[in-house]
């Protein structure tokens, strides 16, 4: 006997809306937490080694790493799926099909893009932070206008100021995001439709719901990153000598 979350349609479109919630709740959070940096780049360190290398921030990273690997692999198996459905027939569309977004039919494409860009931002802050501090290797060693700079693990205030001063490290993360705002514009919606209220009334209040969260998330992420660049050197100085409280 199969199991209804691995053979079924449903089943399996019902894996990808609880995962896919669960990412955007994550992600939600995320922003949160990074908007604080905005009012205190102290505050937002204490949250940094709040969520060190203990045992409930590593154990939220990795039932957070199943979630986006549960999420990846069904996209792969659902993709799979519509194109054996579809058989041949997909080469007879030629024309666009009215309510159909341009996000929904490049779902898989965004998701990868959103894959390789989450890939880079691990190497650019946790690597240098919890990853530090589970391996208990030397911290990264930054330069700051010729100073080095120790970046403490949990220094991701200055992390965030020293990546974000280099120009093409904004213009990356904000394709980035935008990539995410295609994405969640889509998923967002179809996360509410899997679970069963769309209809002629909601549809497109969801629909607007959908780009109101993508656009906040956007906007959110996008605001610290610009911030970063233009107060770069500030947010470093401010950061650099930056040691926890209690050592
Ligand atoms: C301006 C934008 C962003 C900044 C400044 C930022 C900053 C950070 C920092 C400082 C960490 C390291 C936390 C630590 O290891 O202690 C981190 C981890 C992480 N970020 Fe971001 N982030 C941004 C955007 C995003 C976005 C858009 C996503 C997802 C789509 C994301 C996903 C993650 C994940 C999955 C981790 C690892 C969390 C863990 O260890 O459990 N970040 N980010």
């Amino acid at each position: 006997m199969g199991c209804f979350l691995t053979n079924s349609s449903v089943g399996k479109k019902l894996v990808m809306s609880i995962s896919g919630c669960f990412l955007v709740l994550f992600i939600l959070f995320h922003m949160s937490m990074n908007l604080t940096m905005i009012f205190s780049r102290e505050g937002y360190n204490m949250v940094c080694e709040f969520l060190g290398a203990n045992w409930y921030a590593l154990a939220a990273t990795v039932v957070l790493a199943a979630g986006v690997l549960v999420h990846f692999v069904y996209a792969f198996i659902l993709t799979i799926d519509n194109y054996r459905a579809r058989g041949k027939q997909r080469y007879a569309v030629t024309v666009q099909e009215k309510g159909v977004s341009w996000a929904s039919k490049n779902m898989l494409v965004l998701g990868i893009i959103v894959v390789l860009g989450l890939g880079l931002h691990l190497v650019h802050f946790w690597s240098k932070m919890q990853l530090v501090e589970i391996l208990h290797s030397s911290a990264a060693v930054i330069n700051v206008d010729g100073v080095e700079a120790t970046a403490h693990p949990a220094n991701g205030a200055l992390l965030m100021a020293f990546t974000f001063s280099k120009w093409y490290n904004v213009v990356l993360y904000l394709v980035w995001f935008a990539a995410l705002w295609f994405h969640l514009t889509h998923g967002v919606w179809s996360m509410f439709q899997t679970a069963g209220f769309a209809n002629d009334t909601w549809y497109p209040r969801l629909k607007c719901a959908a780009n109101v969260v993508a656009t906040l998330i956007f906007l959110g992420f996008a605001i610290v990153a610009v911030l970063c660049f233009f107060k770069s050197n500030e947010f470093m100085t401010e950061m650099m000598s930056w040691a926890p409280a209690h050592h």
